[in-house]
């Protein structure tokens, strides 16, 4: 099948089988090894991309998916040398230990606060939901996103 989608600012046109995962085409074809898999069921968030702005878990979606799509991973998420307020926040805030679960974090929360200009810590607790962390407690990554929602809408 051929499908035609944009890779983090790139338009990519490939010949592909339409059932390869995407996490798998992904860290396979493209190199993009920040998409993490985690369970590869659904259940972690390790692997979220983001497509069309939404996140996404890249473990559940396939390749004919992809078709028309916008899609960022973590490599795309900078401003060229210019780390995305949340990516930065991860790093001022120490939210980051073993870094499995940072790059899938990142993404859900840099949508959310897209959508959520100021968001409670219930609301930012809540976003990441769906992103498991094995490390952290969580706590300085609600402390790194509230300090990243700030900045967001200074900008
Ligand atoms: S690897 Fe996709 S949700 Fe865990
Ligand atoms: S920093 Fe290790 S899993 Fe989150």
């Amino acid at each position: 099948m051929l499908i035609s989608f944009c890779l983090n600012g790139e338009l990519k046109k490939l010949n592909i089988s339409p059932n390869r995962r995407v996490t798998d085409l992904l860290r396979e074809d493209f190199g993009l090894t920040g998409t993490k898999e985690g369970c590869g069921t659904g259940e972690c968030g390790a692997c979220t991309i983001l497509a069309d702005g939404e996140p996404r878990l890249s473990c559940l979606m396939l390749a004919a998916q992809l078709e028309g799509k916008k899609i960022v991973t973590i490599e795309g998420l900078s401003d060229g040398q210019k780390l995305h307020p949340v990516q930065q926040a991860f790093i001022d805030y120490g939210a980051v230990q073993c870094g499995f679960c940072s790059p899938g974090m990142i993404l859900s929360a840099a949508a959310f606060l897209r959508q959520t200009p100021e968001p409670s810590r219930d609301q930012i607790r809540e976003s990441i939901s769906g992103n498991l962390c094995r490390c952290t407690g969580y706590q300085k990554i609600v402390d790194a996103l509230e300090a990243a929602a700030k900045i967001m809408q200074e900008e």
